[in-house]
């Protein structure tokens, strides 16, 4: 199925500055562990941010020799542009023109740098949108739906959770009877009318715990989940938890959300403990805020509750509403002092 992406040989190429912005996305049902060709070994779940975003500024000049330069913030990133060389190689067949030229390609996230708030997907989001753009430039339009759809399929080649971030709302990736269309290939949006409005107005209050590189990259993580003796396991629970989310997602049954998402959340770590060799990205802070977190919902019975990415920083979800203030309350005075700087991103899920 992927000959559906194959490029246009017949293209026409000029000197052109295209631009896209792309959000980043938390995953619910989480994505770890994968097969060759960022094939995922099971489907996840996302929201797509409203405010954390990568703006993409790409130029491109026809030339015969293949080059790429990448400033982040006004800073060129020498590694980063490697890492884009190796990545425009690997989906030429799919955008024939693509060796062709030099590329200078300006990005900046609306969320600090330094913050270990993952810029991988928002910013291969951005990049795909961006080629797409180039794409109908040289090789003619395409059909729109296709387009975002291709769009999707290249941002998984760039880093696997990036092709969520080009739909907004809940977005799935990896193919699961629950979501009729769903796609190892790309993702599709969750349909909206099979989801309680509960869930279309949420806020995720990201704790800065730690600031900063990760000590394993994700990339080597997924890696470990081949030697996992857990892995199989997982993957299945995965598939089963997607059953019981769109239930929930229906029926706007939020205790039962809380758990499977503190649940998934748990696993990823888990996984990542279970991993030979085992490590752990959660720090001292992170446990302290769970605990905290868990305490306040027994104490209150308000929804706050939280899930992880790969990272020690805690993502704080809870629904808007007449108790959000509460929440916040709670969070500033009692969960802010855990972090590293008094860092927090507040960002929402409105839609
Ligand atoms: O897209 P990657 O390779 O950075 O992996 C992301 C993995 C998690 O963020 C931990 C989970 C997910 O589904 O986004």
């Amino acid at each position: 199925m992927v000959n559906e992406f194959l490029g246009n040989p017949n293209f026409n190429i000029s000197a052109q500055t295209v631009s896209a912005s792309c959000p980043s996305n938390i995953a619910l049902i989480k994505y770890w562990g994968k097969y060759e060709s960022q094939i995922p070994a099971n489907p996840s779940i996302s929201y797509t941010l409203n405010h954390c975003r990568t703006n993409t500024a790409l130029e491109f000049v026809a030339d015969e020799k293949f080059s790429v330069q990448t400033f982040l913030g006004g800073n060129e990133e020498k590694k980063f542009a490697e890492k884009i060389e190796k990545y425009f190689k690997d989906i030429e067949p799919f955008l024939p023109w693509i060796l062709k030229g030099r590329y200078v390609i300006k990005t900046e996230n609306t969320f600090p740098h330094s913050s270990g708030i993952a810029s991988s997907a928002s910013g291969f989001g951005a990049i795909a949108k961006c080629l797409m753009n180039l794409d109908e430039e040289f090789s003619g339009k395409l059909e729109k739906d296709f387009t975002l759809k291709k769009a999707s399929f290249l941002a998984r080649l760039g880093s696997g959770s990036a092709c969520r971030s080009l739909y907004g709302g809940l977005v799935v990736w990896g193919e699961t009877q629950e979501v009729p269309g769903s796609s190892d290939l790309f993702a599709v949006p969750y349909p909206t009318d099979e989801i309680h409005s509960v869930f279309k107005n949420f806020n995720d209050w990201v704790l800065l715990i730690h600031e900063g590189e990760k000590s394993v990259s994700s990339t080597v993580g997924h890696g470990l989940m081949k030697t996992n003796p857990y892995a199989e396991r997982r993957f299945q629970e995965a598939h089963e938890n997607f059953f019981s989310l769109r239930e929930i997602l229906k029926t706007g049954e939020i205790s039962r959300f809380i758990r499977l998402v503190e649940h998934e959340a748990l696993t990823l770590h888990a996984m990542m403990m279970m991993s030979e060799p085992a490590f752990i990205l959660m720090k001292t802070g992170t446990l302290d805020v769970i605990h905290k977190i868990w305490n306040f919902r027994k104490e209150t019975r308000l929804n706050l509750f939280f899930t992880l990415d790969a990272g020690a920083n805690v993502h704080l979800l809870f629904p808007e509403n007449s108790d959000a203030d509460k929440i916040r309350e709670f969070i500033v005075k009692e969960l802010l002092q855990h972090t590293q700087n008094g860092g927090v991103v507040k960002d929402e899920m409105r839609f």
